[in-house]
């Protein structure tokens, strides 16, 4: 049986597209009735205290989401049961959408003509080609990857960090902490797409951006953070928006969501914030991922994209 265990997102849309594609493998919402003990599968976001109770015969547990950060952190989270998280083409396109549409406004200075607009002064000041410009990305999974290979397309020089070596094509690679301020020294546009683990916890912080390349981009260097609110420091980039250590900052991800009404980011000049929508798991597509998972595992496949635990992603 698989139990689905939806927040926050339309289950019924789920349950009805997986519905389609399972048959008659039997498949519950969780506020149907069920017997805990048939379950083998459950599938996730933001599952509730008590998502997991009586579950004693899970084969895995599906997360709808790609990062799996406040799972693991769920208080009765069973060990030893394998936990696959969702990768897809149009997440990962999405998501580079979002990193190109920001990278190329800070390139093409855009705070700065918004600025002259609003103050009714023409000045031709002209922005840099794509190449003098370094984009550092933090991250080079599946959604960093394919961000450096399309910036790189677009003529940007992109530097890409990792805890394990990497090789992309044009990219210049830097990997592991003793290796994080080079890479900071030579990028004007940090990217984040890291997974929020114990070691990448608030890593935007001041110190990092006061690492970054200073010389390239007018107004000073800028950052985008498309992962999790838990990497960034939001009183230091509110500080360091505000005397200029950072010319600008794309935020798409906060530590509280909805972001606070009193936050002081809202108001910040060149702090350009969306509401978590870079990408998000296509029910469509998703079902078809998690049939494919779940049909080729009861047939005896490996599972896929399984979350390594120990690393935290
Ligand atoms: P992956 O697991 O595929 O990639 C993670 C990358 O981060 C890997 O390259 C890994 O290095 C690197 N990494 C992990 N820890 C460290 C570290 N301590 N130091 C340096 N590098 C490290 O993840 P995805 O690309 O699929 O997704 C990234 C994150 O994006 C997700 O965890 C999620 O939080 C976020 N996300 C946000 C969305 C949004 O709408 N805003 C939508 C979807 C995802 P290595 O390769 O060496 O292991
Ligand atoms: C995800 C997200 O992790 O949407 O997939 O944030």
């Amino acid at each position: 049986m698989l139990l689905l265990h939806l927040s926050d997102v339309d289950e019924e849309r789920w349950a009805k597209n997986l519905g389609e594609l399972l048959g008659d493998y039997p498949l519950v919402r969780q506020n149907e009735r069920f017997d805990p003990e048939q379950v083998r599968y459950i599938f996730v976001w933001k599952p509730l205290e008590n998502a997991f109770d009586g579950l004693t015969n899970l084969k895995a547990i599906l997360s709808l989401g790609a990062g799996v950060d406040a799972l693991l952190k769920h208080e009765n989270l069973p060990r030893n049961v394998p936990i696959v998280r969702f990768t897809d083409n149009q997440l990962t396109q999405c998501m580079s959408d979002y990193v190109v549409a920001n990278v190329t406004m800070h390139q093409r200075c855009f705070s700065r003509y918004q600025n002259d607009q609003q103050l009714g002064n023409w000045t031709q000041f002209y922005p840099p080609p794509a190449w003098d410009i370094s984009v550092g990305i933090m991250g080079l999974g599946v959604l960093g990857h394919d961000a450096a290979k399309r910036l790189i397309a677009l003529g940007f020089t992109v530097n890409g960090w990792s805890r394990s070596a990497k090789q992309i094509k044009g990219a210049r690679i830097f990997c592991g902490a003793g290796q994080f301020d080079d890479f900071l020294g030579q990028s004007d546009i940090l990217v984040n797409l890291l997974p929020l683990t114990a070691q990448t916890e608030n890593i935007l912080n001041y110190r990092t951006f006061s690492k970054l390349r200073r010389t390239r981009l007018n107004g000073g260097p800028a950052i985008i953070n498309a992962a999790r609110g838990g990497h960034q420091n939001e009183n230091d980039i509110a500080r360091a928006l505000s005397d200029k250590t950072l010319g600008a900052a794309s935020l798409d991800v906060f530590n509280i969501e909805p972001l606070p009404k009193d936050s002081a980011l809202w108001g910040l000049k060149n702090c350009y914030i969306t509401p978590h929508i870079a990408a998000i798991s296509n029910p469509e597509n998703g079902a078809a991922y998690f049939a494919r998972v779940l049909t080729g595992h009861e047939n005896g496949k490996p599972l896929i994209n399984v979350v390594d635990v120990e690393k935290g992603y």
